[in-house]
């Protein structure tokens, strides 16, 4: 199945109003009393500043015209109670409006992460881990912005630009219309406008995550790039991204504050047009002064918002954009999902079964082509075989950290697929070729993920690594379990990695164990205490290991040897040799 997020790749994405409104309804589920409430303020301080006009002119002519001084005071006090109105609706919206962008952005980065979490191992591949990271901090955070403050002033920009219109169409209608030509000029702009607008915001907001994957990628390889003295390599990269990112975000710059003049041009013609038509009316003798100030306040009533609103637009446009990027993540599925088991073989000796498998990693050449193979329960398994020969991605199949292409897996005569990830990972313990470790303590490390000890006392899980014989290597570390793993494990050395994975997969007395060239760093006289740790495992434990060290699969039952999409049994060691030392010669 394909993973591929557009950003990744810096495909041209469209982003439509409609659709990412839809995906925004569902995040504001739960707020709908706040937005009640946002909504009601808005309307509220939009009122209030719609009566302002009116009160002036009424003023104008009823009051200052005819120097009535108790007039012009009570209107006064009007207006400053109006205003404190306006005031205090305005920042009842604020409060409502910025919880509810912060409640939408914690439980969007929550839903993203766990979304992460639950994708398979193939997702991981396709995607660039800095895109990712930057649609969780950065794109949620374009949300959040738009929801606390773009959404408020949309709104009550809206019901004023609306409420202006009636006030200027009604009391005069010629007049309203002439003022309102030059809007419908600009909105007509803005519409021609909005497809560039929208393109460049969301070139934007993908040049930051290709930024944010670079500098991923050079800091998780700090030692390669100073090794190599490649730190121009780097920096050369790295300033190619930057200046996209820079010119990408000068350009969303100026696309977004284009509408600004537009508008403002917009607002002057308005006012230009009732200064003249409005004084031509005063003298024809059917308009008032105070009227005509009205109008001239009402124009700039209608106006404002409207350059507010599209100012306000773009930065709409980059949470669409956002949304789109943050939807097209949650929306994936993982096809790795838990199936009804068809096979149900459950009396079978058999830990594990390949009927047929075939396996090809999306773009690339088949690894595995139509292979059967049966291991049975308690013995123990070589699989050797030539650099890039495929036994890295056997195991994986083993461990279901992807599924086969073609053909079935059983696992204790079920099929693979039928087991939850809980019960999968308690039965199957693989030690990566690449250990990782979580920053933390190592007692972290070793109870992560394992719902026997996660919550034991110290005491205990002392108990359950004397009695696996694992206790003396925690020993070797300085401050035992206690000891700190920094940075993702990049303080300590890979051997002593490997110790840790190595503990973390045989406390969990997995029925299958899976060693992928698990002890390639380890000096030969603590492989054999591993050695002797495995064999104290429960006797029907299978065992799965993979080495380039033939010394290391002394002890195995059965050897494979895993080559050219085929796994076939090597007899014996010397013949594993020969199968080796044929393929090197022939390669
Ligand atoms: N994530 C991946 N995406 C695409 N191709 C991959 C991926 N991982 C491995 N391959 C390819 O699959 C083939 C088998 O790789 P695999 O890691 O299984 O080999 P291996 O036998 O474990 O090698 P080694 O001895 O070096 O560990 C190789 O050709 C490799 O290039
Ligand atoms: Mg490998």
């Amino acid at each position: 199945m394909n993973y591929e997020l557009s950003g990744s790749k810096n495909k041209k994405q469209k982003g439509d109003t409609t659709r990412a409104l839809k995906k925004l309804a569902p995040l504001l589920n739960g707020e709908k009393r706040k937005l009640a409430l946002a909504i009601s303020m808005a309307m509220i301080g939009s009122a209030a500043s719609l009566l302002d006009p009116i009160i002036i002119g009424r003023a104008v002519d009823l009051y200052i015209k005819n120097k009535d001084f108790h007039g012009v005071l009570i209107s006064t006090a009007i207006l400053l109670g109006v205003y404190l109105v306006g005031l205090v609706a305005s920042y009842i919206q604020t409060l409502a409006l910025g919880g509810v962008g912060r409640r939408v952005l914690f439980s969007l980065r929550n839903a993203l992460f766990a979304k992460l979490q639950e994708l398979p191992a193939a997702f991981f591949n396709q995607n660039k881990s800095g895109d990712l990271i930057s649609r969780i901090n950065n794109d949620t955070d374009k949300l959040n912005q738009f929801i606390g403050q773009a959404l408020m002033q949309f709104m009550r920009s809206l019901f004023v630009v609306a409420g202006a219109g009636i006030f200027l169409l009604s009391l005069n209608p010629r007049l309203g219309a002439a003022s309102l030509i030059p809007a419908a000029v600009v909105l007509l702009a803005t519409r021609l406008l909005a497809p560039w607008v929208e393109a460049a915001n969301l070139k934007s907001l993908q040049a930051v995550g290709q930024m944010s994957s670079e500098i991923q990628e050079s800091l998780a390889n700090f030692k390669v790039v100073a090794a190599f003295n490649r730190l121009d390599y780097f920096k050369d990269r790295f300033n190619g991204v930057n200046v996209k990112n820079f010119s990408a975000s000068v350009k969303a710059g100026i696309a977004s504050n284009i509408y600004a003049p537009i508008y403002g041009v917009a607002s002057t013609m308005a006012q230009l047009i009732i200064l003249g038509y409005g004084t031509y009316l005063i003298t024809a003798g059917n308009f008032t002064i105070g009227l005509l100030i009205g109008y001239l306040l009402y124009v700039d009533n209608f106006y404002r918002p409207l350059r507010q609103l599209a100012t306000v637009w773009p930065s709409m446009q980059l949470a669409f954009a956002a949304i789109d990027r943050i939807s097209e993540v949650l929306a994936l599925r993982s096809d790795m999902e838990i199936v009804q088991d068809k096979f149900a073989e459950a009396k079978t000796d058999l830990q594990l079964e390949f009927r047929d498998v075939s396996f090809t990693y999306l773009e690339g050449k088949t690894v595995l082509s139509k292979v059967n193979l049966k291991l049975q329960k308690g013995k123990t398994y070589a699989l050797v075989g030539p650099t890039g020969g495929g036994k890295t991605t056997t195991a994986s199949l083993m461990a279901r950290l992807y599924d086969a292409s073609q053909g079935s897996i059983l696992f204790e005569g079920q099929d693979i697929r039928s087991y939850s990830p809980e019960v999968r990972s308690q039965k199957i313990g693989f030690i990566l070729q690449e250990p990782f470790l979580f920053t933390g303590t190592i007692r972290d490390n070793i109870v992560y993920g394992n719902r026997d000890y996660l919550n034991c006392t110290d005491e205990q899980l002392a108990g359950a690594l004397n009695s696996s014989g694992l206790s003396g290597l925690i020993a070797r570390f300085g401050q035992g379990l206690k000891t700190n793993i920094a940075s993702g494990g990049d303080t300590i050395s890979l051997g002593q990695k490997q110790l840790i994975a190595f503990i973390r997969a045989v406390l969990r007395k997995p029925d299958l164990l899976i060693l992928d060239e698990a002890t390639a760093n380890i000096d030969t006289v603590t492989e054999q205490l591993l050695e002797e740790i495995i064999n104290k495992l429960p006797k029907d434990t299978t065992k799965v290991i993979i080495a380039h060290r033939l010394n290391t699969i002394d002890n195995a039952d059965e050897i494979y040897f895993v080559n050219a999409g085929k796994i076939v049994l090597a007899g014996s060691m010397e013949q594993a040799v020969k199968m080796l030392t044929g393929q090197k010669r022939t390669s």
